[in-house]
């Protein structure tokens, strides 16, 4: 029976919602670890703003009508990285190779769309992920955590303000420039609409920013001072939690000594010309 490969519509949302909680919810139970998508609704809505999102391209896998798995595509103009997820296939119809053409799909449509870096955040615990990424070409860069606590509200002497103006984007977006390359100016200005992007400013220069503390928020300094400074400094951790790059030890051991924990592992993955951040950053989900 022969498998298609099409665009994610309106009346599919429900469908790859629930795999999409299906899938996580297996894997996740498999090794005791909270599930990525907590409920059926969470999947369901997860598909559905990714749908509604101009920025994100989706196909799904169905054979004789029944859908099987869903695959996301998303760019983040102007940053040349394009970033793959969430990948999900039916438990039921793991091992068909299923992932593997939807990955296709992707990469194919990223390279259509001339971009050679791609990136993806994996679940380290599911080697089946893992596998088929590898086979893919991606790269495992970077071991993450994901730290799970309240926010540190301190008093710290050295102080972050919010990011406020185009001229406060434009020297953040030179900072991660000079860490990763390029800037992730469409996701500061969205951090800024939303009053959660702060920066911290030492002799009128910046040494560091972040578009919010959480999980979908990236955040670049120069010095690992300055990435508590920025911790220290939010009000709100937007999400379930933060990912830390577990080889940045003083960052992870300072977390776990005001009470933060950790909550899941993750690994970020790369294809294409990958710089590794020249300062101390935190990613995202998405990269
Ligand atoms: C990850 C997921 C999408 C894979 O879907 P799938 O249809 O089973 O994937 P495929 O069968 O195409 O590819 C898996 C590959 O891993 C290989 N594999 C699996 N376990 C392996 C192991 N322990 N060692 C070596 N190879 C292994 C399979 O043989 C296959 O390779 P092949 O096609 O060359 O034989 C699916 O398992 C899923 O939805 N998981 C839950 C959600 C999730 O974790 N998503 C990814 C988040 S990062």
């Amino acid at each position: 029976m022969s498998l298609t490969i099409r665009p994610i519509e309106q009346k599919d949302v429900e469908s790859c919602g629930k795999i999409g909680y299906e899938a996580h919810k297996t894997i996740s139970s498999a090794h005791g670890y909270p599930s990525e998508q907590p409920s059926e609704e969470f999947g369901i809505e997860l598909i559905r703003m990714l749908l509604g999102n101009p920025n994100s391209w989706g196909v799904l896998a169905e054979r004789q009508d029944k859908i099987l798995g869903s695959i996301f595509l998303h760019e983040f103009p102007p940053s040349p990285v394009a970033v793959i997820g969430p990948l999900t296939v039916h438990p039921t119809a793991e091992g068909g190779g299923i992932g593997r053409k939807l990955m296709d799909a992707a990469l194919s449509h990223a390279h259509k769309h001339n971009h050679d870096q791609i990136r993806l955040v994996q679940s380290p615990s599911h080697i089946r992920s893992f596998v088929l990424y590898t086979k893919c070409g991606f790269n495992l860069r970077e071991p993450l955590f994901l730290m799970q606590g309240q926010p540190l509200n301190s008093d710290n002497n050295r102080s972050a303000r919010l990011v406020l103006d185009d001229n406060d984007i434009s020297v953040c977006n030179e900072l991660c420039k000079s860490a990763n390359g390029f800037s992730r100016d469409m996701e500061l200005r969205q951090a800024v609409d939303q009053g959660v992007a702060f920066m911290i400013e030492q002799d009128s220069a910046v040494t560091g920013y972040a578009a919010g503390i959480g999980i979908l928020c990236h955040a670049v300094a120069k010095s690992n001072e300055d990435l508590k400074t920025l911790i220290a400094n939010a009000s709100t951790i937007l999400g379930p939690g933060f990912f830390v790059p577990a080889r940045n030890y003083e960052i992870i051991n300072w977390l776990l000594e005001n009470g933060f924990q950790i909550g899941w592992p993750a690994n970020l993955m790369t294809i294409g010309p990958y710089q590794e951040p020249l300062m101390p950053f935190l990613p995202s989900l998405t990269y």
